[in-house]
Order: C-alpha cells, then sequence, then structure tokens
C-alpha cells in the first residue's frame, strides 16, 4: 500500500533529514506507529505520503500511485490526513461547513455528504456542536474534527499526525474506538507519535517503526513483546513493565539506564532512545 524506496529528502537550504530511505507498508491489517524524536522526520514522512512534499530523490508510491504527481483531490479521495495543529485545518463558521466542504471539493452528491456528516458527527460524538463556530471548541473537540474531516472521503488510508496531543479523558476514549472501527474497515492507519501511551492502549494489531536520524528500526507487535517476556500485549500498558524490560535490557549491554534517562527530557524520548540503542546493539 505503501512504497518507499531510496527517497532522499531536505528541505531547501536544510541538512537531509532522509537519506536512502525505505519503506514497505502492504496491508491496512494493522496500525502503523512512526515513533520517533521531535524534529527526526516524522511529520515530513506523513507530509511525503500524502504528496503534499515531493521526494528531493528517490521513489514513493502509494495505493499505486505517485501521490506528489497526482492533483490534491485525486489523493485526497484515497488519503486522508490530520494534521498536529487541528486549527490550521478549520476555517469556515460552523463544523458542520468544515465537514461538507469537503463533499464539494471532491465532487461528492448532497445526499451522500449529508448522511456521510452525521454519521461522522455521530461517531465523534460531536453532534450537539455542529452549528458551532469551530473556533469556539475545545482543543480536543477541534482534534476530532480535524480527523472527522479527514475522513469525510472515506479514504483508505488516514494518516495521523500526533493525534493525542490534548485529547484527554473522553476525547480520547472516543479517538481510540474510532480507530477500532477504522481498522474494522480496514483502513491502514499510519500514527506519527511520541504519544507511548496510544501505543499501549490501543490494542489493535501493529506494526512500530522507530525514526531515528541515522536509520529506521521496525518492530512487530511480537518483537515489542519480546522487550516483555512472555506478557500480554495488555499488560504493555503498565509503564512500569516497560522501563524494567529496557532497564534489563539495557543492563546486559552494560548502559546505564539513568544516565540514558537523564539526558532525555521526557519518559516518551527516554523509550524511543532507548530501543533505538537496543536496537543498534
Ligand atoms: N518547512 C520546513 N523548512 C525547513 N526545515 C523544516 C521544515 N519543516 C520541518 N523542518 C525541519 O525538518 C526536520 C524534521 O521536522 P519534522 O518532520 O517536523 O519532525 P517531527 O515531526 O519528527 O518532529 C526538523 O529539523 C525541522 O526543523
Ligand atoms: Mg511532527
Amino acid at each position: 500500500m505503501i512504497k518507499i524506496k531510496n527517497l532522499w529528502f531536505r528541505y531547501r537550504d536544510s541538512d537531509w533529514i532522509f537519506k536512502d530511505f525505505n519503506l514497505y507498508i502492504d496491508s491496512p491489517n494493522r496500525v502503523v506507529f512512526i515513533l520517533g524524536p521531535n524534529g527526526v522526520g516524522k511529520t515530513t514522512l506523513l507530509k511525503l505520503i500524502a504528496g503534499l512534499l515531493k521526494p528531493t530523490k528517490g521513489y514513493i508510491e502509494v495505493l499505486g500511485f505517485k501521490p506528489h504527481r497526482m492533483n490534491r483531490q485525486c489523493v485526497a479521495r484515497s488519503i486522508g490526513i490530520a494534521f498536529q495543529e487541528p486549527q490550521l485545518q478549520l476555517f469556515l463558521d460552523t463544523v458542520e461547513d468544515e465537514l461538507s466542504i469537503t463533499c464539494r471539493v471532491l465532487g461528492i452528491s448532497e445526499d451522500e455528504c449529508r448522511d456521510r456528516v452525521d454519521y461522522l458527527l455521530n461517531i465523534f460524538n460531536l453532534d450537539n456542536l455542529r452549528k458551532r463556530h469551530p473556533h469556539t471548541l475545545s482543543y480536543g473537540e477541534k482534534r476530532l474534527l480535524s480527523i472527522a474531516i479527514a475522513l469525510m472521503s472515506k479514504p483508505k488510508i488516514l494518516l495521523l499526525d500526533e493525534p493525542t496531543a490534548g485529547l484527554d479523558g473522553k476525547y480520547f476514549e472516543i479517538f481510540k474506538n474510532v480507530l477500532r472501527e477504522l481498522y474494522r474497515d480496514r483502513v491502514l492507519i499510519v500514527i506519527a507519535t511520541h504519544d507511548m501511551d496510544l501505543l499501549f492502549e490501543l490494542q489493535l494489531p501493529m506494526d512500530i517503526y522507530v525514526l531515528s536520524r541515522k536509520s529506521l528500526y521496525r518492530y512487530s507487535e511480537k518483537e515489542l513483546l519480546g522487550f516483555i517476556e512472555n506478557k500480554e500485549i495488555a499488560a504493555l500498558s503498565q509503564w512500569t513493565e516497560l522501563i524494567k524490560a529496557l532497564n534489563t535490557r539495557l543492563s546486559l549491554f552494560n548502559l546505564n539506564s539513568l544516565e540514558l534517562k537523564s539526558a532525555y527530557s521526557s519518559l516518551d524520548e527516554f523509550i524511543v532512545k532507548s530501543i533505538e540503542v537496543l536496537c543498534s546493539k
């Protein structure tokens, strides 16, 4: 479904973000996580997949086409993207308008459009906000709305950039339920995040990639489980379990996890970094 071969990419005047980078995702039957520290290129990767950026060199194919060569409407019919900052996607007067504008852009009939809007407002629990101005919504509501917009076209691939930032409590529950529903509908979900909680709470089959400056590491959920010998994925929801397992692994290589930890500002970064270190062994 997504084939990236020998990709080189840099922004004008920037260093290389991707150097000879490869990624193959061939089945929709997984949730794909792209993990990695800030600034490593997660957002850039999603934009490349969505055709919003053009590879400097190399090859990107998504659902059999080259997204940066297609016109925007064609791409939007099969790839939905919700950006890191939901407010940047919102510019109309009501929640309902934000959703239905997509139909006009994509040429979806009015009847179908109405059904789709109703369906999405319902599953995202935004129905009572349909006449509200998007800017008056809470951050969590804006986040859900931006994901609903990305789903208007019934895409085969949904790209989510840091979807859980500011998404707490009931919004997080709604979000997880929607992902489960999309998974059942065989939508390929690609999530760029540094939120490890999501990774452990989702409990759907997943592929885990860790982006680092040097390369890309791939974990299947089974491999990740290898860190936590013989425990069920459910047990992963405990941070402590993961940290214990990482500590054990790190000590095998005479690495001091505390030292490593103090070098990183957040627990998420620490864990991602630890996984990187372990993989490079
Ligand atoms: N439009 C841009 N022009 C130049 N450099 C950029 C641009 N957008 C992002 N970058 C740089 O590219 C790198 C990767 O950014 P990004 O993909 O946003 O990383 P992540 O999402 O993993 O935090 C960072 O060093 C960032 O500063
Ligand atoms: Mg980002």
